[in-house]
């Protein structure tokens, strides 16, 4: 089946796959126009696999993925009341992540989509983070200003449109998640801890416990000097045993750096939307700050529901239905790649997705 053939469908059903750490996530997405609609998604989770790592081990990450890709797949086809030869186009993730993890879903992904004789895509993750704040959600006007937290990523994009997407700021050293597991490792709380760290920082006082708010010129984020700032201040006998009160000040210091860029980059652009996506995107906190930023301004803000913050295949379907959709389709040789096509190196460049 060719492009031009896809464009004249009115409804198309695209399985996606993801792969690219630990979670092994199938998800059957419907297209109509630009709508997105998420029929099924089923994700496995390894974090018992890695637990006493205190990270993730590459080469279990993808044994695991081998063992429970095919019945995610199944399982996501089943909940979705779909047969295979039903899906019209097959995306996976194959940009940025473990490599040994990303070639399981995107060969996996392939071999569906030549067996089928239907179009395959390849997704950049960060792209579909992005993405998840368009599921099951009424259109958007653009350009956006999108934001992507995650346990990878801290990036804020200029959008023109899902597919024309900008890097306009990073983090230069940490990413926000990892940040966050980080201080939650420090406090004893558990990987990944960053969900156990803001359930704990809820109960707490932000006051208690001075922490620098770093400021960078640029739009770039930086999370280390607050990493060190915080485990010192977890050693300091003046806030012994007030853990909730260092994990609200910790939380308190990262968003308050997020939204602060996130403030600037839609002043500079004037933006009318905001989207926002990743891990770090189920941080309670940021969610409110994140509202307030974009009611102050009048700026239309989507961000990913909770289900589709961390990882999973939903987005990735998404992502790729966009593409499909607009008739476009990747050759069975792309590879898998560690970085995203919108890296650092690509800074300032303007990037279609595909
Ligand atoms: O997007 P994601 O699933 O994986 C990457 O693409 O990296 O993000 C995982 C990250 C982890 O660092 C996790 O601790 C963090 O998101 N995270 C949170 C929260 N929920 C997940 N960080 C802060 N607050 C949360 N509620
Ligand atoms: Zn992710």
């Amino acid at each position: 089946m060719n492009g031009d053939t896809l464009t004249h469908m009115a409804v198309r059903i695209i399985l996606g796959i993801e792969s690219s750490c630990d979670e092994t996530s199938a998800a059957i997405v419907s297209i109509d126009g630009d709508q997105l609609r998420v029929l099924s998604c089923r994700t496995a989770g390894q974090d018992d696999l890695h637990a006493e790592y205190r990270g993730v081990v590459p080469e279990i990450a993808s044994r695991a993925h081998l063992d429970r890709i095919i019945p995610v797949v199944r399982g996501a086809c089943a909940e979705a009341g779909i047969t295979l030869k039903e899906i019209n186009g097959v995306a996976a993730g194959n940009r940025p992540g473990l490599i040994g993890s990303l070639l399981v879903g995107t060969s996996t992904a392939k071999a569906l989509a030549w067996s089928l004789d239907i179009p395959f895509v390849g997704v950049d993750h960060v792209i579909a983070h992005l993405v998840a704040g368009l599921l099951d959600q009424p259109p958007l006007q653009w350009p956006a200003i999108g934001l992507v937290a995650s346990g990878g990523h801290t990036s804020l994009f200029l959008m023109r449109s899902p597919m024309e997407v900008q890097l306009i700021g990073a983090t230069i050293d940490d990413a926000a998640g990892e940040a966050f597991d980080k201080a939650a490792s420090i406090l004893e709380l558990g990987y990944p801890g960053g969900a156990k760290l803001d359930a704990l920082a809820e109960s707490g006082d932000a006051s208690i416990v001075p922490l620098p708010m770093t400021r960078l010129k640029g739009g770039d984020f930086s999370f280390s000097g607050i990493k060190t700032a915080f485990a010192l201040a977890t050693r300091d006998p003046r806030y012994a045993g007030r853990s909730a009160d260092l994990a609200a000040s910790f939380r308190k210091v990262v968003v308050a750096q997020i939204t602060r860029n996130l403030a600037l980059a839609l002043e500079e652009h004037a933006a009318p939307s905001c989207l926002v996506g990743g891990g770090v995107a189920a941080n309670a906190l940021l969610r409110r700050e994140v509202a307030s930023v974009c009611t102050e301004r009048g700026v239309s803000l989507r961000v990913a529901e909770l289900r589709w913050c961390t990882d999973n295949a939903a987005m990735i379907a998404g992502a790729g239905a966009l593409r499909i959709a607009h008739g476009e389709c990747d050759g069975w040789d792309l590879v898998a790649h560690p970085l995203s096509e919108l890296a650092r190196g690509d800074r300032g460049a303007r990037r279609r997705t595909s």
